[in-house]
């Protein structure tokens, strides 16, 4: 049924989710009409654009749970996102922003960069004390003003407990900002549950949809604490009266979004996740984990040949299984993988594997067999 929506060139197989997913055949068909009825119509039907653009933000809610589409904004990537948190908010000399030591470069970039402002980051070892969520809250202190944390981390998979960090943050007035690429589309989220005051991910990883359309979540009470530094006609309220000479803001969080519209890409996500909505994010995840409980049951089998980088406790981890080859480099196990067109990256040490709910269980028995040929 849905996993026929799916249809990859049969020599491929395809486990690299947590780079840049396929898209279902309904994205590629949605982008197809899109384009035909450009040339055919230019932007005659703009209304219905704008309807598609309604329901991206209205699916957008459904998945993390927010409370109103108004705290949705459409932006260009999960890096854009991060930015507009940093430069948006106040900062003063001496305030500390806490992330962990396996952040993908975007969400430590940022916040070093801040350092022009005297503000300083604190990266916390994860492998430290009890858990790595210990690990972060022992690294709070009267200076942090946020943490920010991926909710998988890209390199190991690590799966972090966010109901803690955020009860811990809201404990202790600290906000709290999650890059939630690798959790979006392959595993459940609550912004509710978790308390996040922001969150950010591009559409390209498990939502299955294109590059260069990101979901930004702005708590409706943070809204007026991000400075704006970025304006134009479309992030203000009434935008198309042209004509007015007074402005106002938009109340909601539209008002980060300054200018046309990334209409494709909008067209794009809205047709991915109207699969992944359809299929059911409870489902969804249940296969997400049952493959990651699959590779990671292979590669216990074989102590002596891989070493995994992802932990293997229930709840620790989501779609990313990363392993070592004990034997040889990844550079050299990576470059037969790719050779015999498996997709997967070198990352965080390893190699990773990330399938979707939707591969086939042969093509994941096939790229593991290769492993210990
Ligand atoms: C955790 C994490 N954050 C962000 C990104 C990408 O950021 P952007 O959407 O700005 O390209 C990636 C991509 O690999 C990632 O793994």
């Amino acid at each position: 049924m849905h996993t026929s929506e799916f249809q990859l060139d049969d020599s491929i197989v395809y486990l690299n989710h947590a780079a840049v997913s396929p898209w279902p055949r309904r994205t590629a068909e949605a982008v197809r009409a899109f384009a035909e009825e450009n040339r055919a119509w230019g932007s005659r039907r703009y209304p219905e654009w704008v309807k598609t653009e309604t329901r991206l933000r209205q699916q957008l809610q459904t998945l993390i749970n927010a409370r109103s589409p108004d705290e949705i904004a459409l932006l260009k990537n999960t890096s854009e996102a991060l930015s507009v948190v940093a430069y948006g908010l106040p900062w003063q000399a001496g305030d500390k922003v806490v992330i962990s030591n396996q952040e993908f470069p975007s969400n430590r970039i940022v916040w070093e960069s801040l350092a022009k402002y005297g503000v300083v980051t604190d990266a916390a070892d994860l492998s430290t004390g009890d858990s790595p969520e210990a690990a972060l809250i022992a690294c709070l202190d009267d200076h942090t003003r946020l943490l920010s944390v991926s909710s998988v981390q890209y390199g190991t998979g690590l799966r972090l407990d966010l109901d803690v960090l955020g009860s811990a943050c809201r404990e202790r007035g600290i906000l709290f900002c999650v890059d939630a690429i690798q959790t979006l589309g392959a595993v459940t989220f609550d912004v509710q549950s978790c308390q996040a005051d922001f969150v950010m991910a591009d559409g390209h990883k498990w939502m299955t949809g294109p590059e260069g359309i990101a979901l930004f979540y702005c708590r409706s009470e943070n809204l007026d604490r991000l400075d704006l530094k970025q304006y134009g006609w479309h992030m203000i309220e009434d935008p198309t009266d042209y004509s007015r000479t007074t402005w106002e803001v938009a109340h909601s969080a539209r008002r980060f979004e300054c200018g046309s519209p990334n209409m494709t890409g909008i067209h794009a996500l809205h047709a991915s996740l109207e699969l992944l909505l359809e299929v059911g994010m409870a489902t969804i995840q249940q296969q997400v984990l049952e493959n990651t409980r699959f590779m990671l049951d292979f590669f216990k089998q074989y102590p002596d040949r891989f070493a995994l980088l992802t932990p293997q406790e229930v709840g620790r981890h989501a779609g990313i299984v990363t392993f070592r080859p004990l034997q040889g480099t990844p550079e050299s196990l990576h470059g037969m993988l790719t050779a015999a067109n498996v997709a997967c990256a070198l990352r965080g040490g390893g190699i990773r594997f990330s399938p979707h709910f939707y591969t086939p269980r042969k093509k994941l028995c096939k790229a593991l067999e290769m492993l210990v040929r």
